[in-house]
């Protein structure tokens, strides 16, 4: 077969080249020529090698169209393909949507292929049309995952492919309804010479596998790595190219592992799946409050932050623990949380009220391995850093005392959405005491939740609050 020309087009000015070139001749760029295959032009006629258009003028003007108002278009509500697992469903907005294509990344390790493995095994027990493509691992692989997993996983079809050419022939044969390829990596295109994995053979994969999608209808899941950062592998207009970016992610030492989504065109992307990895897959974890704050005490260091992980409100543990150091200057050690956000707090701290940490490592972490994002977890670093620096505990009627509320830059305690949930869940777990910016009380609490509440307006009074008024005394002063 005559390969198709390809040309080489820089990422960053759109200059076309030939051949590949360390440095871009447009722009001065190093290493931004990607390679591509030049398509026939959508009359037939032979692209240019260099991507440019021919200069013929088109043999005859385009019809024009009328645009149509949104109201009188048929949206044609679209049944979503349920996975079978909560957990999965919510982050994607309730189901995989027919003709979208998702991408998961995740460590290496952490269960990727696990998670899609048991979603297709659910969708074609379902009585769906599921195909697994395994560029990774080879079927003899993949069945012994599926020997894990149970017997729905042992009837999906698997096809050991890398070729793209092959893969997209035997979806036009196949039709599945789900189809997962782990992963994006692994398959290339015979159009092109670059190794599997470059830039250019992950765009041209996944634009090939997106065609196909939008085509048929086909729910298209792609699994793709990690890079060393943490960000996903490939060419970052992947994640401009697909509907939904999830990412999987946890400590591979621990079992919890969270699922988020990143970017999602049919659902919110604040929801959080929780999972748990055991010998026979991966467990949905529906009360995740519950397994994080099992093992939390009230002792120096720790306090529980109500937070909200979507439209789920989520009890953690954040711990802290302050050192006496010589290192200059002294560590700030987050894990779970934004290192960034952490030197605001501290420095917040150290302006209004805890006792000086200039000479002291700060260690703080979200217990059982989850990383929280929101604003609202300020209060609970603060509050287990100043618990910990005076060696005392949050305490409230021997239960640990709970705490929620944006710190702003001026000490003042800011306002946070749905301060009843927070509560809620709170006095579920038995929680004796909640402190909470002010603002927050003026929202509609429940009876339970008002018992619970201590509202204060500033980060000097919760202290104040959580630790009797001993806050501003260092135990070192
Ligand atoms: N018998 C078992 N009991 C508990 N956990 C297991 C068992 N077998 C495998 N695992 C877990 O499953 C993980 C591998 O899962 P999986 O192959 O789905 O990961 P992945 O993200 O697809 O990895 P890769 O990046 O290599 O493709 C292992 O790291 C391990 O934690
Ligand atoms: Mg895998």
């Amino acid at each position: 077969m005559a390969k198709t020309a390809t040309s080489f087009a820089c990422t960053s000015c759109g200059q076309a080249s030939f051949r590949w070139m360390g440095r871009c001749p447009g722009c001065g760029e190093w290493n931004t020529l990607v390679e591509q295959a030049a398509r026939p032009l959508a009359d037939g006629r032979p692209a240019r090698r260099d991507g440019r258009a021919t200069g013929r003028r088109p043999s005859r003007p385009a019809e024009a169209r009328k645009p149509v108002v949104l109201a009188e278009v048929d949206s044609g509500e679209v049944a979503r393909l349920r996975t079978g697992s909560d957990e999965l469903d919510r982050v994607l907005g309730g189901g995989l949507v027919p003709g979208s294509v998702v991408l998961i990344g995740g460590s290496p390790g952490i269960g990727k292929s696990t998670l899609m493995s048991a979603a297709l095994a659910s969708i074609q027990a379902g009585g769906g049309r599921a195909l697994y493509v395994s560029g990774e691992e080879s079927a003899a692989q993949v069945r012994l995952r599926a020997d894990r997993l149970g017997p729905h996983a042992l009837a999906v079809p698997v096809l050991a492919e890398t070729s793209l050419e092959v893969v997209l022939a035997s979806l036009a044969h196949e039709r599945p309804q789900a189809c997962v390829i782990d992963s994006v990596q692994t398959l290339w295109s015979s159009d092109l010479t670059g190794a599997p994995g470059s830039v250019g053979q992950v765009q041209e994969v996944a634009g090939a596998l997106e065609r196909f999608a939008r085509e048929h209808g086909c729910a298209m899941i792609l699994v793709g790595h990690v890079t060393k950062e943490g960000t996903l592998a490939g060419p970052r207009v992947l994640e401009h190219a697909v509907d939904c970016v999830l990412q999987f992610e946890g400590e591979r030492e621990r079992s919890f592992r969270t699922l988020r989504a990143l970017k999602n065109r049919f659902g919110s992307t604040n929801e959080i799946g929780v999972f748990e990895m055991r010998a026979g897959g991966l467990d949905e974890v529906a009360d995740p409050s519950d397994r994080f704050l099992r093992d939390a005490e009230p002792v120096a260091g720790s306090c529980v932050l109500c937070a909200m992980e979507g439209t789920r409100p989520l009890l953690v543990e954040v711990q802290a623990l302050v050192a006496p150091t010589d290192v200059v200057p002294p560590r700030r050690v987050p894990n779970g949380i934004d290192r960034n956000r952490l030197s605001m707090i501290l420095a917040v701290l150290a302006r209004h009220g805890a006792p000086a940490l200039g000479s002291a490592d700060v260690f703080v972490n979200v217990a059982g391995g989850v990383r929280i994002e929101e604003p609202g977890a300020d209060l609970a670093i603060a509050m287990a850093v100043a618990s910990a620096a005076r060696n005392e505990p949050l305490t409230a009627g021997g239960s640990p005392s709970g705490c929620f509320g944006e710190i702003g830059l001026t000490g003042e305690l800011r306002y946070v959405a749905h301060a009843d949930r927070r509560l809620e869940e709170a006095s579920r777990f038995g929680l004796e005491q909640i402190v909470l910016p002010a603002r927050c009380a003026d929202d509609e609490l429940s009876p339970a939740g008002r018992d619970l509440a201590v509202p204060v307006p500033t980060l000097a009074k919760a202290l104040d609050a959580a630790l009797g008024g001993r806050a501003g005394r260092s135990r070192a002063a």
